[in-house]
């Protein structure tokens, strides 16, 4: 039986492995994303997050292993064709370009022309405009460069880029690291909608309340391995701190 080719399952990655140099950063590891659930990955620093990610998002090739995405095997995924996949990730960094407005990251790489060659900024902003009103992001400062907002504000445009460009996967790596209390509620309450909204979700976090609050299913990495996975319904935060502090 072929793992990624379970009825509801998104994407899998199966016996996946990647190594820099001497250090192990991933090994063997088996992971099921279930289809319009929110998933989770906890686990230490330098536990293999970040490089599980960036391989499901195309960013890092595997030394061994398969991914199966809506039921497809790939070795190795490449930006492109994780796009074309509907993948899109939230980093830590956010990779947004400070200088520009909101509109002009949300269409970032994707911009909108007319007659075939000029900027069609105006369509772009109305577009921008539409999708923020859709997903109750308010952010007065529409035309000031990005680097100007604030860190939650940057996040929920990041966080916008994504479900403006992705289709089925949406990635966050540590959403909430750099928030207050107030940005990081109305981030988990954007990131719980989006099932509803037809996305499939991948978070990773420090943060053992919104893993609870928000994923469905927990994966526990610990040195480069999946050490366990549970149902959300099935343990508490105190249980999951104890899991990932036994571990180092
Ligand atoms: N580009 C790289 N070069 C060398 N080592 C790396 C690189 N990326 C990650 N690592 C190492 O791989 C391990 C896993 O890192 P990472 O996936 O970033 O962990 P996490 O996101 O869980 O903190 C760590 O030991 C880290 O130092
Ligand atoms: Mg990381």
């Amino acid at each position: 039986m072929i793992k990624g080719k379970i009825e509801n399952t998104f994407a899998s990655l199966e016996n996946i492995s990647k190594s820099f140099g001497k250090i192990n950063a991933l090994n063997n590891v088996n992971i099921d994303i279930e289809k319009n659930k929110i998933t989770a990955i906890v686990g230490d620093n330098g536990s293999g997050k970040s490089t599980l990610i960036k391989i499901l998002s195309g960013s890092l090739k595997p030394d061994s292993g398969n991914i199966y995405i809506d039921g497809e095997n790939y070795k190795y995924l490449t930006p492109k064709l994780a796009h074309e996949k509907g993948i899109s990730t939230v980093y830590q960094d956010l990779s947004l370009d400070n200088y520009r407005d909101v509109s002009g990251n949300i269409f970032l790489g994707r911009e909108l022309t007319k007659y075939g060659f000029i900027l069609d900024y105006e369509r772009m902003e109305d577009e921008t405009e539409t999708l923020l009103k859709d997903l109750d992001i308010h952010i007065p400062y529409f035309k000031t460069p990005v680097g100007y907002l604030s860190g939650g504000q940057r996040q929920s445009v990041a966080i916008a880029r994504a479900i403006f460009q992705g289709k089925n996967l949406i990635i966050f790596d540590e959403p909430t690291a750099a928030m207050g209390v107030k940005e990081t509620k109305a981030t988990n309450e954007l990131i719980k909608s989006l099932p509803d909204r037809g996305f499939t979700v991948l978070v990773i976090s420090h943060d053992m309340h919104q893993v609870l609050h928000l994923a469905d299913r927990i994966f526990i990495m610990e040195h480069g391995e999946i050490i366990d996975n549970v149902s959300k319904t099935n343990i508490t935060v105190m249980d999951l701190m104890e899991r990932i502090s036994n571990g180092s």
